[in-house]
Protein backbone atom coordinates (compact mmCIF):
# COMPACT_ATOMS: atom_id res chain seq x y z
CA UNK A 1 0.00 0.00 0.00
CA UNK A 2 1.88 3.21 -0.64
CA UNK A 3 2.19 5.30 2.05
CA UNK A 4 -0.13 7.97 0.77
CA UNK A 5 -2.77 5.72 1.00
CA UNK A 6 -5.45 6.21 4.02
CA UNK A 7 -5.71 3.13 5.60
CA UNK A 8 -9.52 2.10 6.61
CA UNK A 9 -10.51 -0.65 8.74
CA UNK A 10 -10.23 -4.19 7.67
CA UNK A 11 -13.14 -6.11 5.68
CA UNK A 12 -15.70 -7.51 7.29
CA UNK A 13 -15.30 -5.05 10.85
CA UNK A 14 -17.42 -2.69 11.87
CA UNK A 15 -16.33 0.70 14.40
CA UNK A 16 -18.95 1.02 16.98
CA UNK A 17 -19.31 4.63 17.29
CA UNK A 18 -20.32 6.67 20.50
CA UNK A 19 -23.64 6.87 19.76
CA UNK A 20 -24.01 3.38 18.36
CA UNK A 21 -22.30 2.27 21.27
CA UNK A 22 -25.25 3.99 24.05
CA UNK A 23 -27.22 1.41 22.28
CA UNK A 24 -24.87 -1.59 22.97
CA UNK A 25 -24.11 -0.74 26.74
CA UNK A 26 -28.13 -0.88 26.83
CA UNK A 27 -28.51 -4.40 25.38
CA UNK A 28 -25.34 -5.58 27.36
CA UNK A 29 -26.81 -4.51 30.65
CA UNK A 30 -30.17 -6.20 29.98
CA UNK A 31 -28.17 -8.94 29.11
CA UNK A 32 -26.36 -9.35 32.74
CA UNK A 33 -29.68 -8.34 34.31
CA UNK A 34 -31.72 -11.16 32.38
CA UNK A 35 -29.04 -13.55 33.04
CA UNK A 36 -28.42 -12.86 36.38
CA UNK A 37 -32.26 -13.03 37.08
CA UNK A 38 -31.87 -16.58 36.24
CA UNK A 39 -28.73 -16.91 38.76
CA UNK A 40 -26.36 -17.38 35.48
CA UNK A 41 -22.61 -15.93 36.79
CA UNK A 42 -20.65 -14.05 34.22
CA UNK A 43 -17.29 -15.74 33.01
CA UNK A 44 -14.57 -14.48 30.28
CA UNK A 45 -12.48 -16.50 28.31
CA UNK A 46 -9.74 -16.19 26.10
CA UNK A 47 -10.39 -14.89 22.55
CA UNK A 48 -7.34 -17.75 21.70
CA UNK A 49 -7.66 -21.44 22.13
CA UNK A 50 -5.93 -23.79 20.94
CA UNK A 51 -6.58 -25.02 17.67
CA UNK A 52 -7.65 -28.53 18.42
CA UNK A 53 -10.47 -27.33 21.33
CA UNK A 54 -12.32 -25.76 18.44
CA UNK A 55 -11.44 -28.49 15.68
CA UNK A 56 -12.60 -30.85 17.76
CA UNK A 57 -15.40 -29.33 19.43
CA UNK A 58 -16.95 -27.12 16.54
CA UNK A 59 -15.72 -29.52 14.04
CA UNK A 60 -14.24 -29.04 10.48
CA UNK A 61 -17.30 -28.83 7.98
CA UNK A 62 -19.03 -26.10 9.78
CA UNK A 63 -19.99 -22.76 10.21
CA UNK A 64 -17.91 -21.77 12.52
CA UNK A 65 -14.68 -24.09 11.98
CA UNK A 66 -12.57 -25.38 8.96
CA UNK A 67 -12.07 -22.89 6.07
CA UNK A 68 -13.72 -20.10 8.73
CA UNK A 69 -11.37 -20.57 10.97
CA UNK A 70 -8.80 -18.01 11.53
CA UNK A 71 -5.37 -19.79 12.33
CA UNK A 72 -2.80 -17.63 14.07
CA UNK A 73 0.89 -17.78 12.39
CA UNK A 74 2.90 -20.36 14.75
CA UNK A 75 5.02 -19.01 17.41
CA UNK A 76 6.51 -21.24 19.79
CA UNK A 77 4.92 -25.16 19.59
CA UNK A 78 1.14 -24.01 20.10
CA UNK A 79 -1.35 -23.92 17.23
CA UNK A 80 -3.58 -20.87 18.06
CA UNK A 81 -6.63 -19.81 16.73
CA UNK A 82 -9.19 -16.98 17.33
CA UNK A 83 -12.30 -18.34 19.11
CA UNK A 84 -15.32 -18.12 16.33
CA UNK A 85 -17.58 -19.13 19.20
CA UNK A 86 -18.13 -19.17 23.12
CA UNK A 87 -19.31 -22.63 23.90
CA UNK A 88 -16.32 -25.26 23.31
CA UNK A 89 -14.16 -22.41 25.70
CA UNK A 90 -16.83 -22.16 28.27
CA UNK A 91 -16.60 -25.63 28.57
CA UNK A 92 -13.07 -26.49 28.37
CA UNK A 93 -13.11 -23.75 31.55
CA UNK A 94 -15.71 -25.82 33.27
CA UNK A 95 -13.70 -28.73 33.58
CA UNK A 96 -10.44 -27.39 33.67
CA UNK A 97 -11.49 -25.28 37.26
CA UNK A 98 -13.50 -28.01 38.61
CA UNK A 99 -16.75 -26.54 38.01
CA UNK A 100 -18.08 -30.53 37.51
CA UNK A 101 -17.25 -31.10 40.99
CA UNK A 102 -19.60 -28.17 42.03
CA UNK A 103 -23.27 -27.69 42.20
CA UNK A 104 -24.54 -28.72 38.90
CA UNK A 105 -25.43 -27.67 36.31
CA UNK A 106 -23.00 -24.48 36.25
CA UNK A 107 -24.87 -21.68 35.22
CA UNK A 108 -22.94 -19.51 32.79
CA UNK A 109 -23.03 -16.53 30.51
CA UNK A 110 -20.31 -14.60 28.60
CA UNK A 111 -19.59 -11.65 26.35
CA UNK A 112 -17.48 -10.60 23.59
CA UNK A 113 -15.86 -10.74 20.13
CA UNK A 114 -16.06 -14.09 17.60
CA UNK A 115 -14.20 -14.34 14.63
CA UNK A 116 -15.56 -15.83 11.42
CA UNK A 117 -13.54 -15.68 7.98
CA UNK A 118 -16.62 -15.86 6.01
CA UNK A 119 -17.95 -13.19 3.60
CA UNK A 120 -18.81 -10.40 4.88
CA UNK A 121 -22.58 -8.78 4.32
CA UNK A 122 -25.14 -6.60 6.23
CA UNK A 123 -25.45 -8.66 9.50
CA UNK A 124 -22.40 -11.06 9.00
CA UNK A 125 -19.52 -9.89 9.84
CA UNK A 126 -15.83 -11.11 10.81
CA UNK A 127 -15.50 -10.55 13.82
CA UNK A 128 -18.44 -10.27 15.70
CA UNK A 129 -20.18 -9.96 19.19
CA UNK A 130 -22.46 -12.51 21.17
CA UNK A 131 -24.24 -12.73 24.19
CA UNK A 132 -23.61 -17.00 25.54
CA UNK A 133 -25.24 -18.37 27.83
CA UNK A 134 -24.77 -21.94 29.07
CA UNK A 135 -26.10 -24.62 31.45
CA UNK A 136 -23.65 -27.36 31.51
CA UNK A 137 -23.74 -30.25 34.03
CA UNK A 138 -27.80 -31.62 33.67
CA UNK A 139 -29.68 -33.39 30.95
CA UNK A 140 -33.05 -32.52 32.25
CA UNK A 141 -35.08 -30.62 29.37
CA UNK A 142 -36.40 -27.58 31.60
CA UNK A 143 -32.67 -26.50 30.98
CA UNK A 144 -33.12 -26.40 27.48
CA UNK A 145 -36.37 -24.35 27.75
CA UNK A 146 -34.77 -22.12 30.23
CA UNK A 147 -32.20 -21.46 27.80
CA UNK A 148 -34.80 -20.56 25.04
CA UNK A 149 -36.53 -18.11 27.78
CA UNK A 150 -33.81 -16.13 28.77
CA UNK A 151 -33.35 -15.43 24.94
CA UNK A 152 -36.50 -14.58 24.16
CA UNK A 153 -36.94 -12.77 27.61
CA UNK A 154 -33.77 -10.16 26.86
CA UNK A 155 -35.02 -9.43 23.12
CA UNK A 156 -38.84 -9.11 24.74
CA UNK A 157 -36.24 -6.55 27.46
CA UNK A 158 -34.93 -4.25 24.74
CA UNK A 159 -38.06 -4.03 22.78
CA UNK A 160 -37.56 -6.67 19.90
CA UNK A 161 -41.16 -7.50 18.79
CA UNK A 162 -41.97 -10.13 15.64
CA UNK A 163 -39.55 -12.96 16.88
CA UNK A 164 -40.16 -16.45 15.76
CA UNK A 165 -38.91 -19.58 17.42
CA UNK A 166 -38.24 -22.51 15.55
CA UNK A 167 -37.75 -25.59 17.12
CA UNK A 168 -36.36 -29.30 16.27
CA UNK A 169 -34.64 -31.82 17.92
CA UNK A 170 -31.70 -33.70 16.31
CA UNK A 171 -31.75 -36.98 18.14
CA UNK A 172 -28.68 -38.41 19.67
CA UNK A 173 -25.91 -41.00 18.78
CA UNK A 174 -28.04 -43.34 20.26
CA UNK A 175 -30.98 -42.55 16.95
CA UNK A 176 -29.12 -40.22 14.56
CA UNK A 177 -26.83 -42.52 12.96
CA UNK A 178 -29.67 -44.56 12.05
CA UNK A 179 -31.77 -41.73 10.93
CA UNK A 180 -28.65 -40.13 8.86
CA UNK A 181 -28.40 -43.62 7.15
CA UNK A 182 -31.64 -43.13 6.02
CA UNK A 183 -31.26 -39.67 4.94
CA UNK A 184 -28.30 -40.55 2.71
CA UNK A 185 -29.90 -43.83 1.47
CA UNK A 186 -32.99 -40.82 -0.10
CA UNK A 187 -30.03 -38.68 -1.18
CA UNK A 188 -27.64 -40.60 -2.91
CA UNK A 189 -29.57 -41.28 -6.12
CA UNK A 190 -30.35 -37.43 -6.23
CA UNK A 191 -26.73 -36.70 -6.15
CA UNK A 192 -25.88 -35.70 -9.55
CA UNK A 193 -28.97 -33.44 -9.13
CA UNK A 194 -27.59 -31.05 -6.21
CA UNK A 195 -25.53 -28.05 -5.68
CA UNK A 196 -22.30 -28.83 -5.59
CA UNK A 197 -21.94 -27.77 -1.67
CA UNK A 198 -25.02 -30.46 -1.00
CA UNK A 199 -22.50 -33.12 -3.09
CA UNK A 200 -19.99 -33.17 -0.54
CA UNK A 201 -22.26 -32.68 2.43
CA UNK A 202 -23.95 -35.81 1.16
CA UNK A 203 -20.45 -37.51 2.15
CA UNK A 204 -19.34 -35.34 4.79
CA UNK A 205 -21.87 -33.79 7.08
CA UNK A 206 -25.32 -35.25 5.73
CA UNK A 207 -27.09 -33.20 8.07
CA UNK A 208 -26.38 -30.43 7.15
CA UNK A 209 -28.65 -31.30 3.50
CA UNK A 210 -31.63 -30.53 5.26
CA UNK A 211 -30.64 -26.39 5.92
CA UNK A 212 -29.39 -26.12 2.07
CA UNK A 213 -30.92 -22.99 0.69
CA UNK A 214 -29.94 -23.50 -2.62
CA UNK A 215 -33.25 -23.44 -5.01
CA UNK A 216 -31.82 -26.66 -7.07
CA UNK A 217 -31.75 -28.51 -3.74
CA UNK A 218 -35.22 -27.15 -2.77
CA UNK A 219 -37.54 -29.83 -4.44
CA UNK A 220 -35.93 -32.93 -2.79
CA UNK A 221 -36.45 -31.62 1.21
CA UNK A 222 -40.23 -32.55 1.42
CA UNK A 223 -39.97 -36.00 0.42
CA UNK A 224 -36.62 -36.59 2.74
CA UNK A 225 -37.24 -38.37 5.83
CA UNK A 226 -37.78 -36.27 9.20
CA UNK A 227 -35.11 -36.87 11.76
CA UNK A 228 -38.46 -36.07 14.26
CA UNK A 229 -39.94 -39.13 12.95
CA UNK A 230 -36.99 -40.91 13.95
CA UNK A 231 -35.83 -39.79 17.17
CA UNK A 232 -35.40 -43.57 20.45
CA UNK A 233 -37.61 -43.23 22.98
CA UNK A 234 -35.35 -40.95 25.34
CA UNK A 235 -35.40 -38.22 22.44
CA UNK A 236 -38.95 -38.36 21.64
CA UNK A 237 -39.54 -37.90 25.91
CA UNK A 238 -37.13 -35.29 25.60
CA UNK A 239 -38.52 -33.55 22.89
CA UNK A 240 -42.45 -33.82 24.07
CA UNK A 241 -41.02 -32.41 27.96
CA UNK A 242 -39.65 -29.24 26.36
CA UNK A 243 -42.50 -28.65 24.00
CA UNK A 244 -44.89 -28.92 26.60
CA UNK A 245 -43.08 -26.86 29.01
CA UNK A 246 -43.47 -23.88 26.33
CA UNK A 247 -46.82 -24.90 25.81
CA UNK A 248 -47.17 -24.30 29.33
CA UNK A 249 -45.31 -20.51 29.43
CA UNK A 250 -47.16 -19.40 26.44
CA UNK A 251 -44.41 -18.99 23.93
CA UNK A 252 -45.27 -19.95 20.49
CA UNK A 253 -43.06 -21.88 18.19
CA UNK A 254 -43.27 -23.33 15.26
CA UNK A 255 -41.63 -26.48 14.34
CA UNK A 256 -38.83 -26.66 11.74
CA UNK A 257 -37.82 -30.47 10.79
CA UNK A 258 -35.17 -28.81 8.49
CA UNK A 259 -33.80 -26.67 11.40
CA UNK A 260 -30.41 -28.72 11.96
CA UNK A 261 -27.95 -25.71 12.96
CA UNK A 262 -24.49 -25.06 11.46
CA UNK A 263 -22.06 -26.83 14.28
CA UNK A 264 -21.47 -30.02 14.97
CA UNK A 265 -21.62 -30.62 18.57
CA UNK A 266 -25.47 -29.91 19.00
CA UNK A 267 -27.84 -33.28 20.14
CA UNK A 268 -31.41 -33.20 20.74
CA UNK A 269 -33.10 -29.64 21.26
CA UNK A 270 -31.86 -27.38 18.59
CA UNK A 271 -33.18 -23.62 18.41
CA UNK A 272 -33.21 -20.49 16.79
CA UNK A 273 -34.87 -17.06 17.03
CA UNK A 274 -35.65 -15.16 13.87
CA UNK A 275 -36.69 -12.07 13.12
CA UNK A 276 -39.19 -10.83 10.48
CA UNK A 277 -37.06 -7.76 9.77
CA UNK A 278 -33.84 -9.31 9.40
CA UNK A 279 -33.63 -9.88 5.69
CA UNK A 280 -31.79 -12.80 3.37
CA UNK A 281 -29.71 -15.44 4.52
CA UNK A 282 -28.91 -13.65 8.00
CA UNK A 283 -32.24 -13.80 9.67
CA UNK A 284 -30.88 -15.38 12.78
CA UNK A 285 -30.60 -13.51 16.29
CA UNK A 286 -29.75 -16.19 18.28
CA UNK A 287 -29.64 -19.82 17.82
CA UNK A 288 -28.46 -22.80 20.68
CA UNK A 289 -29.50 -26.46 22.06
CA UNK A 290 -28.03 -29.22 24.01
CA UNK A 291 -24.80 -30.54 23.17
CA UNK A 292 -24.62 -33.58 25.17
CA UNK A 293 -21.46 -34.93 23.58
CA UNK A 294 -19.07 -31.69 22.90
CA UNK A 295 -17.94 -32.37 26.34
CA UNK A 296 -16.35 -36.07 25.04
CA UNK A 297 -14.97 -34.61 21.97
CA UNK A 298 -12.31 -32.26 24.11
CA UNK A 299 -11.32 -35.12 26.18
CA UNK A 300 -13.59 -35.03 29.19
CA UNK A 301 -16.31 -37.32 30.29
CA UNK A 302 -19.50 -37.42 29.14
CA UNK A 303 -21.60 -34.05 30.31
CA UNK A 304 -25.35 -33.30 28.93
CA UNK A 305 -25.69 -29.37 28.89
CA UNK A 306 -27.41 -26.66 26.75
CA UNK A 307 -26.79 -23.22 25.81
CA UNK A 308 -27.89 -20.52 23.47
CA UNK A 309 -25.37 -17.35 21.89
CA UNK A 310 -27.08 -14.05 19.95
CA UNK A 311 -25.60 -12.00 18.36
CA UNK A 312 -24.93 -8.05 19.18
CA UNK A 313 -24.81 -6.61 15.68
CA UNK A 314 -28.10 -8.16 14.65
CA UNK A 315 -29.58 -7.45 17.90
CA UNK A 316 -28.96 -4.03 17.91
CA UNK A 317 -29.59 -3.34 14.43
CA UNK A 318 -33.07 -4.66 15.32
CA UNK A 319 -33.14 -2.50 18.10
CA UNK A 320 -32.82 0.18 15.71
CA UNK A 321 -35.33 -1.13 13.56
CA UNK A 322 -38.11 -1.45 16.37
CA UNK A 323 -37.53 2.53 16.76
CA UNK A 324 -35.85 2.26 20.55
CA UNK A 325 -34.93 5.60 20.79
CA UNK A 326 -31.69 6.09 22.54
CA UNK A 327 -30.76 9.19 23.15
CA UNK A 328 -27.04 9.02 24.37
CA UNK A 329 -25.19 10.21 27.56
CA UNK A 330 -23.31 13.29 26.45
CA UNK A 331 -19.99 13.80 26.26
CA UNK A 332 -19.98 15.89 29.70
CA UNK A 333 -22.43 18.08 31.53
CA UNK A 334 -20.30 20.58 32.08
CA UNK A 335 -17.16 21.86 29.96
CA UNK A 336 -14.22 24.04 31.37
CA UNK A 337 -13.08 26.79 29.18
CA UNK A 338 -10.30 28.81 30.46
CA UNK A 339 -9.95 32.13 28.72
CA UNK A 340 -6.01 32.23 28.04
CA UNK A 341 -3.28 29.36 29.44
CA UNK A 342 -4.97 28.39 32.70
CA UNK A 343 -4.37 24.54 32.19
CA UNK A 344 -3.41 24.13 36.16
CA UNK A 345 -6.58 25.98 37.25
CA UNK A 346 -8.66 24.83 34.93
CA UNK A 347 -7.82 21.27 35.42
CA UNK A 348 -8.38 22.25 39.49
CA UNK A 349 -12.09 23.38 38.31
CA UNK A 350 -12.55 19.83 36.42
CA UNK A 351 -11.28 17.84 39.39
CA UNK A 352 -13.50 19.77 41.46
CA UNK A 353 -16.55 19.66 39.22
CA UNK A 354 -16.01 16.14 38.09
CA UNK A 355 -16.64 14.85 41.97
CA UNK A 356 -20.60 15.06 41.28
CA UNK A 357 -21.41 15.46 37.61
CA UNK A 358 -19.26 13.96 34.41
CA UNK A 359 -16.90 17.40 33.10
CA UNK A 360 -14.63 17.89 30.59
CA UNK A 361 -12.00 20.57 30.41
CA UNK A 362 -11.08 22.70 26.81
CA UNK A 363 -7.43 22.38 27.05
CA UNK A 364 -7.32 24.08 23.38
CA UNK A 365 -5.53 26.91 22.24
CA UNK A 366 -8.08 28.45 20.52
CA UNK A 367 -9.81 32.08 21.22
CA UNK A 368 -12.46 32.10 23.66
CA UNK A 369 -15.29 32.97 20.71
CA UNK A 370 -14.25 29.26 19.32
CA UNK A 371 -14.13 27.63 22.34
CA UNK A 372 -17.36 28.79 22.90
CA UNK A 373 -18.50 27.78 19.20
CA UNK A 374 -17.25 23.80 19.91
CA UNK A 375 -18.75 24.15 23.24
CA UNK A 376 -22.73 24.29 21.54
CA UNK A 377 -21.80 21.19 19.24
CA UNK A 378 -20.44 19.60 22.10
CA UNK A 379 -23.85 20.10 23.95
CA UNK A 380 -22.83 20.07 28.03
CA UNK A 381 -25.72 21.67 30.16
CA UNK A 382 -23.32 23.67 31.57
CA UNK A 383 -19.63 25.37 30.65
CA UNK A 384 -17.41 26.87 33.35
CA UNK A 385 -15.60 30.04 32.26
CA UNK A 386 -12.19 31.62 33.95
CA UNK A 387 -10.04 34.31 33.09
CA UNK A 388 -7.40 34.84 34.79
CA UNK A 389 -8.47 37.65 36.94
CA UNK A 390 -11.20 34.74 38.05
CA UNK A 391 -8.77 32.02 38.44
CA UNK A 392 -6.87 34.48 40.92
CA UNK A 393 -10.38 34.59 42.81
CA UNK A 394 -10.89 30.97 42.66
CA UNK A 395 -14.42 31.81 40.58
CA UNK A 396 -16.29 30.91 37.84
CA UNK A 397 -18.92 32.26 35.57
CA UNK A 398 -21.51 29.02 35.33
CA UNK A 399 -23.65 29.84 32.62
CA UNK A 400 -26.21 26.93 31.31
CA UNK A 401 -26.29 26.78 27.51
CA UNK A 402 -30.14 26.20 27.46
CA UNK A 403 -30.69 29.80 27.48
CA UNK A 404 -30.12 29.74 31.12
CA UNK A 405 -28.42 32.74 32.90
CA UNK A 406 -25.02 33.02 33.98
CA UNK A 407 -23.05 33.52 37.87
CA UNK A 408 -20.38 33.79 39.71
CA UNK A 409 -19.63 30.74 41.76
CA UNK A 410 -16.73 29.81 43.79
CA UNK A 411 -14.92 26.59 42.82
CA UNK A 412 -15.37 24.97 46.37
CA UNK A 413 -19.05 25.86 45.94
CA UNK A 414 -19.19 24.25 42.31
CA UNK A 415 -19.37 20.35 43.20
CA UNK A 416 -22.36 20.85 45.28
CA UNK A 417 -24.23 23.64 43.53
CA UNK A 418 -23.78 21.51 40.13
CA UNK A 419 -25.30 18.13 42.52
CA UNK A 420 -28.29 20.22 43.79
CA UNK A 421 -28.98 21.54 39.96
CA UNK A 422 -28.97 18.39 38.49
CA UNK A 423 -31.04 16.44 41.51
CA UNK A 424 -33.34 19.43 42.49
P1 LIG B 1 -24.37 -19.64 15.97
O1 LIG B 1 -25.72 -19.92 15.43
O2 LIG B 1 -23.21 -19.96 15.14
O3 LIG B 1 -24.28 -20.42 17.35
O4 LIG B 1 -24.29 -18.11 16.37
C1 LIG B 1 -25.25 -17.54 17.22
C2 LIG B 1 -25.60 -16.13 16.76
O5 LIG B 1 -24.41 -15.35 16.60
C3 LIG B 1 -26.27 -16.06 15.40
O6 LIG B 1 -27.66 -16.29 15.52
C4 LIG B 1 -25.99 -14.62 15.00
O7 LIG B 1 -26.88 -13.72 15.62
C5 LIG B 1 -24.61 -14.42 15.56
N1 LIG B 1 -23.61 -14.61 14.50
C6 LIG B 1 -23.05 -15.76 14.09
N2 LIG B 1 -22.16 -15.55 13.10
C7 LIG B 1 -22.16 -14.23 12.86
C8 LIG B 1 -21.46 -13.35 11.96
N3 LIG B 1 -20.54 -13.81 11.11
N4 LIG B 1 -21.73 -12.02 12.02
C9 LIG B 1 -22.64 -11.52 12.89
N5 LIG B 1 -23.32 -12.29 13.77
C10 LIG B 1 -23.10 -13.61 13.76
C11 LIG B 1 -23.19 -20.45 18.15
O8 LIG B 1 -22.26 -19.70 18.04
C12 LIG B 1 -23.29 -21.45 19.30
N6 LIG B 1 -22.04 -21.39 20.07
C13 LIG B 1 -24.50 -21.17 20.16
C14 LIG B 1 -24.61 -22.09 21.35
C15 LIG B 1 -24.26 -21.84 22.62
N7 LIG B 1 -25.07 -23.33 21.30
C16 LIG B 1 -25.01 -23.86 22.53
N8 LIG B 1 -24.50 -22.96 23.33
Amino acid sequence: MPPSQPIKAARGVRDVMPTERAVWEIAETAAREVARAYGYQEIQTPQIELAALIERGVGQDTDAGGKELYRLVKRGSEELVLRPEATAGVVRAYFQHGLNQGPQPARLFTMGAMFRYNAPQLGRYRQFHQLDVEAIGDASPAYDVECIEIALRWMGALGLRGLRLELNSIGDRKCRPAYIDKLVAYYRPLKDKLHPDCQRRLETNPLRLLDCKEEQCAPFKAGAPRITDNLCEECAAAFAAVKAMLDAAGFEYVLNPYLVRGLDYYTRTVFEILHEALGGAQNSLGGGGRYDGLAAEIGYGDTPAVGFAAGFERVVMMMAEEGEEVIPPPAALVLVVPDGPLFKEAAEVGRLARTTVPTAVDYSSRSLKAKMRAANRLGPRWVAILNADEAERRVVQLKEMAGGGQREVGWDELPALLEAELTG
